[in-house]
């Protein structure tokens, strides 16, 4: 699995573990268990999720050494107001038990507030509390507008892309200005996984609809976050390192695109 380089100098791993929704404490730690044995470091939570708390206390009883974990949290929009940021984050390293992060994220790009939140983000990032500082959920627009004026860039822009959502300017424009693209909803939320262009593909190689668009993440260079409950498929999830799509695959899921969301839209946000 090799890690992407972040514009800050550290790495991320390729695939990490989302945590959206995964709000039951029992359920959350044995999921977080199970995606340790399986061998991921790499865990994507939010404020805005709730199970800060549960993964800090999964992570902290694993005994696994926090420099082998890179964990991201995100400020969530109540959030983002320049007064409250930097208590609220401070909240949330307590949840998570440690005293960085690899990666904060501001959650959406909320009209009036980003700005300035962005400039609390940069001094959270001078202190050394975050390793790597990023967004999610920013259109083009909004990335143009922070790059005029930021001092620290965004290392991150973390949106919803899957096969039925590809994003192709976007994913170029973040390149193209050393932002890495954070897959969330690789599986489109589950939506799509019995699409028949998926299973012609998935048979071709002896995988799954799943281990094809997480995949096709990985191969555009985005990093993916699937998210699961399920021991099994957390691990099948983790297994797509031993394959590889061709030209043809990657021409039959471009005609996938049908811009499903099955999260927030930010097109319209000023
Ligand atoms: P479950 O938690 O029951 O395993 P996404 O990450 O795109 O939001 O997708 C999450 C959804 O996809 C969840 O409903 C999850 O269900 C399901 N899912 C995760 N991995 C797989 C898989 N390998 N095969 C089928 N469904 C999966």
């Amino acid at each position: 699995m090799n890690p992407l380089k972040l514009s800050s100098g550290t790495t991320i791993p390729a695939i990490g573990f989302g945590l959206w929704l995964n709000k039951d404490r029992e359920t959350c730690i044995a999921s977080v268990d199970a995606a340790l044995k399986a061998g991921y470091r790499h865990f994507d939570t939010a404020q805005y999720y709730k199970n800060e708390a549960f993964l800090g206390w999964a992570l902290a009883s694993s005994n696994i050494p926090r420099e082998e974990l890179f964990i991201t949290t995100k400020i969530s929009n109540e959030n983002q107001h320049w007064t409250d940021l930097t208590p609220s984050f401070e909240e949330s390293l307590k949840h998570l038990q440690t005293d960085y992060v690899d990666l904060l994220l501001l959650h959406f790009p909320v009209t009036e507030l980003r700005r300035p939140a962005w400039r609390k983000m940069e001094e959270i990032y001078e202190a050394g509390h975050a390793k790597a500082i990023g967004v999610s959920n920013y259109t083009i627009t909004h990335l143009t507008e922070l790059l005029a004026e930021c001092t620290v860039p965004p290392a991150v822009n973390q949106v919803e892309l899957h096969v039925f959502l590809q994003q192709p300017e976007l994913v170029k424009y973040c390149q193209d200005h050393n932002i890495v693209v954070e897959a969330y909803s690789p599986l489109a939320h589950g939506e799509g996984l019995d699409n028949p262009v998926l299973a012609e593909i998935a048979k071709k190689h002896t995988k799954t609809p799943a281990q094809i668009m997480i995949r096709w993440c990985l191969q555009i260079g985005t990093v993916p976050l699937p998210k699961s409950e399920t021991p099994e498929r957390i691990r099948q999830n983790l297994e797509v390192f031993d394959f590889e799509l061709d030209t043809d695959d990657l021409a039959k899921i471009k005609t996938l695109e049908s811009n499903l969301r099955t999260a927030w839209d930010p097109t319209h946000v000023a």
